[in-house]
């Protein structure tokens, strides 16, 4: 795999953002857990933005001039972590443009971190995170939403090969961040078996628990002038 120097990972003594600047929610669980799909429901209905790490490094895959593009590639196809470097920059540049653009600073960090020291770094660098959410699922439902999902996502992963693997990184490289943030009471586990409608409402419940509410301007008000056109 080529080398990743060229993208040195910051080395600040400080976090690049303090909590009362941005507000980071990371979103975690297997494959296929239903992640993305909860985090549509939460942006609906919330004010976050949602940054998922593997959206943002399929994006950097295909963009022309990346020098990172072959080797995003090959790690997602083999269901591995990329280098840390590099999800760690995507992210932090997409946070900033957030916050700069729209003010936007809360944040549902979806799919990350996925290996120790990922959590670890991006704590260290870039923000501590408020809590996480996990999304609980035996591998069993997570693989037959995949296969299912591979039928029209056109992901060079959602094939039983990759998904193995996946599942392989999931265990042995992703699980142990979640079991580190679960031993320092920050962890809210969410089942994720049931119907996404029943998910969302353990969600928002999780939510609601650690001081995150729909912000008023979310509540739906009645169209005067749909019914009038
Ligand atoms: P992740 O982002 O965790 O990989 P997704 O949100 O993309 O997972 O969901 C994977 C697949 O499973 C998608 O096709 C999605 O529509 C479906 N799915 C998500 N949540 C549920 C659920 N609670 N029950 C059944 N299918 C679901
Ligand atoms: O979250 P998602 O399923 O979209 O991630 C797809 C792939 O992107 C992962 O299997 C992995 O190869 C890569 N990824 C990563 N580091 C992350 C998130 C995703 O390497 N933090
Ligand atoms: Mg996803």
């Amino acid at each position: 795999m080529p080398a990743v120097e060229a993208l040195p990972t910051p080395n600040r003594t400080k976090p690049l953002y303090d909590p009362s600047e941005a507000t980071v929610v990371f979103v975690l669980g297997g494959p296929g857990s239903g992640k993305g799909t909860q985090c549509a429901f939460l942006v609906r209905d919330y004010a976050f933005k949602h940054l998922s790490a593997g959206d943002l490094l399929r994006e950097e895959q295909d963009r022309p001039d990346s020098e990172f593009g072959e080797m995003i590639k090959d790690y997602i196809k083999d269901g591995q972590i990329v280098p840390m470097e590099v999800t760690i920059q995507l992210l932090e540049n997409a946070m900033t443009a957030s916050i700069e653009k729209d003010n936007k600073r809360l944040f549902l960090i979806d799919g990350f971190p996925r290996k120790m020291d990922q959590a670890l770094k991006f704590e260290e660098a870039v923000v501590p995170s408020k809590f996480t959410l996990f999304f609980d699922c035996p591998e069993d439902v997570m693989q037959e939403r995949l296969l299912n999902r591979g039928k029209t996502s056109g992901r060079s992963d959602d094939n039983l090969e990759s998904i193995k693997k996946r599942f392989r990184t999931f265990v042995e490289t992703s699980m142990p961040v979640v079991e580190h943030f679960e031993s320092e009471g920050r962890v809210v586990k969410i089942s994720a078996t049931k119907l996404p409608e029943e998910v969302y409402e353990d969600v928002k419940g999780a939510l609601k628990e650690k001081g995150i509410e729909i912000p008023v301007f979310k509540f739906s008000v009645p169209d005067s002038s749909a019914a009038a056109s």
